[in-house]
């Protein structure tokens, strides 16, 4: 029974057997190709989100399906046990290029963030300082579903419904020293925090703010762990967003855009971190398996191809789309802020204007987005998005506000 092309059958199916906890919109897709999305029907959608920053080679990229083909074809699986020279050539690219010496693989961002939780705390244990068990991370900020990440998450509605939290974690504003500086104690084993928060409306921290964290974490003690499960593998226009900020965290979690779509989570750390963990400390049946990680390095290879021009092409789109944006804010007075770095920007309305009502439209138009609170859109496209489609995707935008000059979106 394939039911891939009955639109109305899925929809029955996935109210009656699927766990009620995305709502999902009323489309469907059968297939991709770059920045485009098609329906059964043939209807093509321009995928202004990317599967929320994942899809970063676009869709049907030929290099990448030929590579998860033929490993398919290979072995798409084989347990840690065994050196997996697939997972041996990702860790060397990432070490390569980061600050670090070491890699765990997983599934997931919040089991990368599971990892690099556990490790900052073993890491102190094993120095004999086990009391030393507590990890700060930002208000606003997230970091997975998990127990841990939710605990790690500084937002309440995550954590309420599934008490008790899993306990050793504070929360401070975002932007704010002083009160970090006043959160570490003799206790403290890390700070966690994504440089942008992207799920709650695309907010970078300031680069000053982000220099003196490094630099109070290194005076203190604390290890630094960065959150880049979102921001990572060229997003905003480095390979890491960590580079834009001058800085070199001791953890880095990595997951979404590095595969291309093929489900990974990666944990980055020090020699000096790594000794955190011992053999049987930690695992996962699948993480680091063949099939991901040769589609990891698919993903990788080709966003460091200079010739491709995939991080310039960030760049350069960004640009032009902080622009457009900007001129559009300025037309039309609606919207009240642009805001992000690379391909990852929110655009946040004045409050004649519902995200959700403004998703809606923004999709009937052909155009997909993700909405976050009342008052932003953010998108995050495929990498390789070109400056005619982000001029598509302003061009509605501005079509909507113009439409609705009068009017409210709800
Ligand atoms: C910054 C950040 N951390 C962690 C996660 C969790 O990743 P996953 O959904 O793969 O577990 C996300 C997902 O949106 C994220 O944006």
């Amino acid at each position: 029974m394939g039911i891939e092309n009955d639109y109305e059958l899925s929809k029955l199916y996935d109210t009656k057997y699927c766990l009620n906890v995305f709502n999902p919109l009323p489309i469907s897709f059968t297939h991709g190709r770059g920045v485009w999305l098609y329906d059964a029907d043939g209807r093509k959608y321009m995928d202004m989100i990317g599967g929320i920053a994942v899809n970063s080679l676009g869709h049907g990229n030929r290099e990448l399906t030929k590579t998860i083909a033929d490993q398919a074809k290979k072995l798409i699986h084989c347990s840690n046990y065994y050196v997996i020279p697939q997972r041996s050539e990702l860790a060397f690219k990432l070490c390569s290029h980061s600050f670090a010496d070491k890699v765990f693989f997983a599934n997931s961002g919040a089991e990368a963030n599971e990892a690099a939780i556990k490790i900052a705390r073993g890491y102190y244990y094993y120095k004999g300082l086990p009391e030393k068990n507590e990890i700060i991370t930002l208000n606003m900020s997230f970091h997975g579903r998990t127990l841990a990440t939710i605990a790690a998450t500084g937002q309440e509605k995550f954590r309420t419904p599934f008490a008790p939290a899993v306990p050793g974690f504070k929360y401070v504003d975002i932007n704010d020293i002083d009160a970090l500086e006043h959160a570490i104690d003799e206790k403290t084993c890390a700070v966690m925090l994504e440089l942008i928060q992207g799920e709650s409306g695309v907010h970078p921290a300031d680069r000053e703010y982000i220099r003196q964290v490094r630099e109070l974490t290194r005076r203190r003690g604390v290890i630094l762990i960065v959150d880049e499960i979102q921001t990572g593998i060229g997003r905003t226009g480095r390979l890491f967003c960590y580079e834009n900020y001058d800085i070199k965290p001791d953890i880095m979690t990595l997951a979404k855009g590095l595969a291309g779509g093929v489900p990974i989570g990666a944990m980055l750390c020090t020699d000096e971190v790594a000794t955190g963990m011992r053999a049987g400390d930690h695992g996962s049946t699948f993480g680091g398996n063949p099939l991901a990680c040769a589609a990891g390095n698919a993903v990788i290879d080709q966003i460091l191809d200079s010739e491709k021009g995939i991080l310039a092409n960030v760049n350069k789109v960004s640009s032009f789309l902080f622009d457009k944006l900007g001129e559009l804010k300025e037309k039309t007075g609606k919207i009240v802020d642009v805001r992000g770095m690379g391909l990852l920007i929110g655009i946040e309305f004045d409050s004649s204007i519902m995200a959700s009502g403004m998703k809606t439209l923004l999709m009937q138009e052909g155009y997909l987005v993700s909405s976050i609170g009342t008052s932003t859109i953010r998108i995050a496209p495929p990498l390789i998005i070109n400056e005619r489609e982000a001029a598509m995707f302003v061009t509605a935008l501005g079509k909507i506000l113009k439409g609705n000059r009068k009017g409210n979106i709800t």
